[in-house]
């Protein structure tokens, strides 16, 4: 019964450090996790991925680990997470990790040891090369920021690369000896009952051997094209971490229920994305950012579902998501804080077959909030990333007093809250209208419906603007216009739409940006 689990779940990406602060440090924690399980059973969430809890200096906020098997002092301590691990259970939630293995943070032993010497038995732990010929960076791979990806090291005479910050050394893939390492590293937290992992730029371990130039690339475009004038083909996305993601697959299906690996796959088109899950033999999840980054339009968001389906390999289960801690809140990016707009994107989001995974606040439609630059915390922002990531890593708004809840009364949050007034859970939870009790209800039926097959996915004709489509047994239909439009009548009976009760809005009509679900 339980072997696919994920599949018709709703899981929940929790930000720790900015959820809930249980020792009024200014810092959410495992604890203030513990202390608010509650909201998230009541959601009815079946899964927490919560991000980085592994020891880290935070030079990009625990994505540079120090110590892959321990927990952050800052987040709590192991018996913390073990009591999280046993409180969601007791609850019926899964709890993900988040898992780092394409870099290390430069503090980790490893790097120290590999730094040390030529000759070290960890040198090739990482990937260290000698200047090009007439001196310089080895090759014109480019880092995040755009800055040219290579490090040098006076102490032994090489560069070592960093796709991210210089205190994220990467990883050597193509050393078997990192290989062991993670293998243990998998199964240690899998012992401990953790039900899987998010895998940290799961497209990128394997770089070319031969450490080849990137070719030029247009400027602009997606987010997920040329970075910085260069298309990223030689220091990501190699065709080597499949048969990674073989083993690993092996091994979590060691395990009963099964551990789930769920990557961060940042590839532009979804034939990329297909080649994560493998024959059913890879990863069993894979993050869709063409369905992310989509216009919020019927075309743009049908289009993207139908390639995917008919890309998937068979029997493979889609995942969807449009917020996270790197690229933003979809109620600012889709719907400028509009909530008709914020509900309909709940709506088709909770009705697509497969995984649904939340961003925290995603319930209450929390927007991106303008963090001024001296409270700035990303030292990852810039370049490609010139928004900055802190707008969606700002602390939990759960009610309107002045630290949102958060916090303990008078701390300083270390990010600060938004607008706690115009959106919090406390308000939204006495609120039968509100965005968190629509959001509530989705997922109810939700799980009345999904069950553990896999639905499929049909469109059905529509006028221009509306998205139409059956999800197993779910029909949905969904106008993304401004405009009212008619329908052909739904054969159903309507379980719940976007703008309140059905009855308003009269026949098979559609209000404007109005969603419905019929089963
Ligand atoms: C993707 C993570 O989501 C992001 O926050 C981080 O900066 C990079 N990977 C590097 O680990």
């Amino acid at each position: 019964m339980d072997r696919r689990w994920w599949q018709g779940a709703a899981l929940y990406q929790l930000y720790v450090r900015s959820w809930q602060d249980s020792d009024g440090d200014g810092y959410g924690d495992l604890r203030g996790i513990i202390a608010r399980l509650d909201h998230l059973e009541w959601l009815g969430v079946d899964g927490i991925w919560l991000s980085p809890t592994m020891p880290s200096p935070d030079h990009d906020w625990g994505y540079d680990v120090s110590d892959y098997r321990g927990v952050h002092p800052e987040l709590g301590t192991m018996a913390d997470l073990d009591a999280l691990i046993q409180a969601a259970d007791q609850r019926g939630m899964r709890v993900l990790l988040d898992l780092v293995p394409n870099h290390t943070s430069s503090a980790h032993p490893w790097f120290v040891e590999s730094a040390a010497s030529l000759d070290g038995p960890l040198r090739d732990y990482y990937v260290w090369a000698d200047p090009a010929i007439g001196g310089g960076p080895p090759n014109n791979w480019l880092d995040f920021t755009g800055r040219p990806a290579w490090q040098w090291d006076d102490r032994t005479g090489q560069y070592y690369l960093h796709n991210f910050l210089a205190a994220q050394p990467d990883l050597n893939w193509w050393q078997p000896a990192v290989h062991e390492e993670f293998r243990q590293i998998l199964a240690f937290w899998f012992d401990r009952g953790v039900a899987g992992f998010r895998i940290d730029v799961a497209h990128g371990l394997y770089k070319d051997a031969l450490l080849r130039d990137n070719p030029a690339a247009a400027e602009g475009g997606s987010p997920l094209g040329g970075r910085f004038g260069l298309r990223p083909e030689y220091n990501e996305n190699r065709p080597e971490v499949h048969g990674l993601y073989r083993a690993w697959r092996e091994l979590a299906d060691q395990y009963s229920p099964p551990r789930l690996l769920l990557g961060e796959t940042w590839v532009g088109d979804v034939s990329q994305l297909a080649a994560f899950y493998g024959h059913d033999d890879e990863l069993q999840l894979a993050f869709n950012f063409p369905f992310v980054f989509a216009g919020f339009s019927a075309a743009d968001l049908a289009g993207v579902v139908a390639s995917t389906m008919a890309a998937l390999p068979p029997g493979a289960c889609p995942v969807w998501t449009a917020s996270n801690h790197d690229v933003g809140r979809f109620a600012s990016r889709w719907c400028g804080g509009d909530d008709a707009k914020i509900r309909l994107a709940l709506l088709v989001l909770a009705a697509l077959p497969g995984t649904l995974v939340l961003y925290y606040g995603d319930e209450i439609g929390m927007t991106d909030v303008t963090v001024p630059p001296e409270l700035a915390r990303d030292l990852l922002a810039g370049g490609s990333r010139q928004l900055g990531r802190d707008r969606a890593r700002t602390p939990m708004q759960w009610d309107d007093t002045p630290t949102g809840g958060f916090t303990a009364p008078g701390v300083r949050s270390w990010l600060p809250a938004g607008d706690v007034a115009a959106r919090n859970v406390a308000a939204q939870r006495l609120d039968p209208g509100s965005v968190l009790s629509f959001c509530r209800e989705l997922l109810r039926v939700r799980r009345a419906h999904a069950g553990q097959e896999l639905a499929g996915y049909e469109p059905l004709a529509a006028p221009d603007g509306v998205w139409h489509f059956t999800a197993g047994g779910l029909t949905v239909a969904a106008n993304f216009t401004g405009q009212q439009v008619s329908l052909p009548p739904l054969a159903r009976h309507v379980l719940v739409s976007s703008a309140g009760t059905r009855e308003q809005a009269g026949g098979s009509a559609l209000r404007p940006w109005e969603g419905v679900i019929a089963a």
